[in-house]
């Protein structure tokens, strides 16, 4: 292994119990060990996924949020049967064979930040329906926040203030939880959450918490729930059970459902640095044995969970500065690079990498880091359409239905992750040759599948690249894993020996020596049919940089193409403006609030001009002509990008033994592609 890697592999403590190693994987809600949205019991899976990672050298690993009360029922985690708890006995001696620990994260909830799925969103807009389903799904529990506030997904829904005695019946919850986790043999807990914008957070910061009582207005009182919390786990399981926090440095909020960006200048309605510099001590007298930390709350998003337009290690500095103002280990999580976490650990600026997501992506990241690997992890590219697909535009908030998504964290990369062995892949019956029209990632993960399953495959690739579409999706500066991942894939395809047949294009596939044909030729883009349209430029030529454009440059489609190629172009000191049709900008499901939201914020924090519910109609020499709601407008463009999206690119195909896949079957993203490769790659 790499010295500059060494320091992540050094022993550190947490309280008095040794952690073996720096890297620590942060909770996801969807690897809670007891189910965060179903019933309370032993998650098997996650279990499993958590064995592997442990056995693949990580030291510590908390799972995602396991709520103190159900999130359905509202059933207490102390009160659940023996039998779950038993189960987790008997894996934690399994577990801790590898030598790593496990710390559990209890959560008081949500308060105005919950996000209610899909299926459901229909009960909580209806008042009517939600006192019928109540006994079910308890929103006014599940929306109690310190004060009367606007409920972040539908801030039109004002969520009720949260009683005394339920503040006291929380912190006991707490302190018996802890307790049964502590018989069971868990190596410590932790508290969720001083971070983000939960329910305890809303405590802490000012805008969110109007109370009177002893819970609101100083600074001892909006911290009192979290540190009563801490004394009552402390009481109940002995002063060297180690308690963790979860922490937001800042909040970076500007208002409600408004966030900072880096970089801004603004003035913080939560906590600004004055105040967690003093708070982190405040925690740390109260019993807290660790901060783990990053910065955001609901509010922005963006810093929790950092999208691929966030800068890699972007909680760093602000965390590393409150970790001089308290003596407990600090961690640090937000696309960590590890290079970077190992110099920032051997300096003493902070105790341990977090690392989430690219957990999902590769269970194994450690292992072949360590072996000097580092080709071989497969890069996750923080685009959250797997892991994280909630999705909020105007009116509309959503989860795209991947099956269990919300209750199990699965990955748009790798679709074996917590997939409930639906694609476990079993050795094909007959080894077959199979022929792969393109060589764009459906074409390339179809030939890795096939191949793992002791097939033959060959791609056949018109031009003389692999990566298809996907090359212009990552040309931008701030795509860097997304240009990591399309080396993995060339690299995969050498190492696996995929024949490729470069500069080669299929017309008729009867021609082609193979037992059954696999089509992955991708999409085309849509045409725009008005005066002017052969002036305009295609998303990807202007990505790829085929085509010059001038400074000032009309995108037409707001979409998530168009706004990515409107984010890239004012990086570039351009001067962008967004004509779309819809209410919103990228108002599809499945685009994590996370990633659209830091869009929508930079747009205004850079007077991007964007025309909702507009559309262009005419394109001349030097402007453009658009239809906004104010009625018709002339902007100057000196080139306008069409991003007004791609149509399926199937060539002729009329057999049972051929097999369309990836855009070409359907236009989506790289979630849709591979996984509906994996989908047609295991029935050959
Ligand atoms: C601008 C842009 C940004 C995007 N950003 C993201 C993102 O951030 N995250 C995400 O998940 N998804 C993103 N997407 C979507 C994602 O890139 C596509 O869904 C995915 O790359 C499609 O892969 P594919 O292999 O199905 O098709 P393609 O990548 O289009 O590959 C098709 C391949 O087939 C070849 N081919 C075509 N016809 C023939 C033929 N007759 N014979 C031989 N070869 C042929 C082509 O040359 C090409 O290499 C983006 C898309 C665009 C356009
Ligand atoms: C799907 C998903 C669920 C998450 N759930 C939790 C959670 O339950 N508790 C928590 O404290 N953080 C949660 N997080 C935040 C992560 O712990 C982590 O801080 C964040 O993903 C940034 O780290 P990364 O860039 O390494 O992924 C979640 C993140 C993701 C992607």
């Amino acid at each position: 292994m790499d010295k500059k890697y060494e320091a992540l592999f050094t022993p550190w403590k947490i309280g008095k119990v040794e952690i073996k190693n720096r890297i620590v994987m942060c909770p996801m809600g969807g690897t809670s060990l007891f189910g965060w949205m179903g019933p309370q019991k032993f998650n098997k899976e996650a279990a499993d996924m958590f064995l592997n990672i442990a056995k693949n050298g990580c030291g510590l690993i908390i799972p995602g949020i396991a709520p103190l009360r159900n999130m359905l029922g509202g059933g207490w985690l102390y009160k659940v049967s023996q039998k779950e708890y038993d189960k987790l006995s008997v894996w934690l001696e399994e577990f801790h064979k590898t030598g790593a620990k496990l710390f559990v994260q209890l959560t008081a909830g949500f308060g105005r930040s919950f996000s209610i799925p899909n299926h459901m969103t229909g009960i909580v807009k209806s008042k009517f329906l939600s006192k019928l389903v109540k006994p079910v799904f308890d929103f006014d529990r599940l929306l109690a926040a310190p004060s009367a506030l606007p409920a972040r997904w539908y801030p039109e829904h004002t969520v009720r203030e949260i009683t005394v005695e339920e503040i006291k019946g929380i912190v006991k919850g707490y302190a018996l939880t802890a307790k049964r986790l502590k018989d069971a043999g868990v190596d410590g807990v932790e508290v969720h959450a001083v971070h983000e914008g939960y329910l305890i957070d809303q405590f802490t910061t000012k805008y969110t918490n109007k109370r009177t009582d002893e819970y609101g207005g100083s600074f001892e009182n909006r911290y009192r729930f979290a540190t009563d919390i801490v004394k009552a786990i402390k009481a109940e399981c002995g002063e060297d059970f180690p308690v963790s926090v979860r922490y937001s440095a800042l909040s970076k909020t500007k208002d409600f459902c408004v966030g900072a960006l880096p970089g801004e200048d603004y003035e913080e309605v939560g906590r600004d640095m004055e105040e967690s510099e003093k708070a982190v001590k405040y925690l740390q007298d109260a019993g807290y044995d660790m901060l783990n930390t990053d910065n955001g709350t609901y509010d922005a998003w963006y810093w929790a969970h950092p999208p691929v337009y966030m800068p890699e290690n972007c909680n760093l500095e602000d965390v590393a500065h409150v970790g001089r103002f308290c003596d407990i280990p600090v961690v640090c999580a937000g696309k960590m690079d590890a290079e970077v976490a190992a110099k920032a650990i051997k300096e003493g600026r902070i105790d341990g990498m977090g690392v989430a997501r690219q957990f999902l992506t590769d269970n194994e990241w450690i292992t072949k880091l360590q072996e000097d690997r580092l080709e071989d992890i497969m890069p996750c590219i923080h685009c959250h359409n797997g892991c994280f697909p909630l999705a909020h535009y105007k009116g509309v908030a959503s989860d795209t239905p991947l099956g269990d998504s919300i209750h199990m964290a699965r990955c748009a990369l790798n679709p074996q992750t917590m997939d409930g062995g639906k694609y476990d892949l079993t050795p094909a019956k007959v080894s077959k040759k199979i022929a792969i029209i393109g060589g764009g990632i459906a074409g390339m993960e179809a030939a890795r599948v096939c191949l793992m399953r002791g097939h033959k495959p060959t791609i056949y690739e018109k031009t003389d690249k692999l990566g298809g579409v996907f090359i212009a999706a990552a040309a931008p500066e701030f795509k860097k894993k997304d240009k990591e991942l399309i080396a993995w894939y060339r690299r995969q395809m050498e190492k696996l020996n995929v024949e490729i047949k470069f500069n080669t294009e299929v017309t008729d596939i009867t021609k082609l020596d193979a037992d059954e044909v696999i089509i992955a030729t991708g999409s085309t883009e849509r045409k725009l049919r008005l005066p002017g349209a052969e002036r305009a430029i295609d998303a990807i030529d202007y990505l790829l940089g085929e085509k010059e454009v001038g400074e000032n440059v009309v995108v037409i489609g707001g979409g998530l193409t168009g706004c990515e190629v409107a984010y890239d172009l004012h990086l570039k000191g351009k001067n962008p403006i967004i004509v779309e049709m819809k209410n919103d900008l990228m108002a599809v499901p499945g685009i994590c609030l996370a990633n659209s939201s830091y869009l929508r914020d930079y747009f205004a924090w850079k007077k991007v001009p964007v025309y909702l519910e507009s559309s262009a109609l005419e394109i001349k020499e030097k402007s453009v002509v658009i239809n906004t709601k104010e009625g018709q407008k002339e902007v100057e463009a000196d080139s306008v990008v069409l991003a007004i999206g791609y149509n399926p690119n199937p060539i002729a195909q009329k057999s049972k033994k051929v097999h369309v896949v990836g855009d070409a079957n359907g236009v989506g993203n790289l979630r849709t592609v591979i996984w509906g490769v994996w989908d047609a790659c295991k029935k050959i």
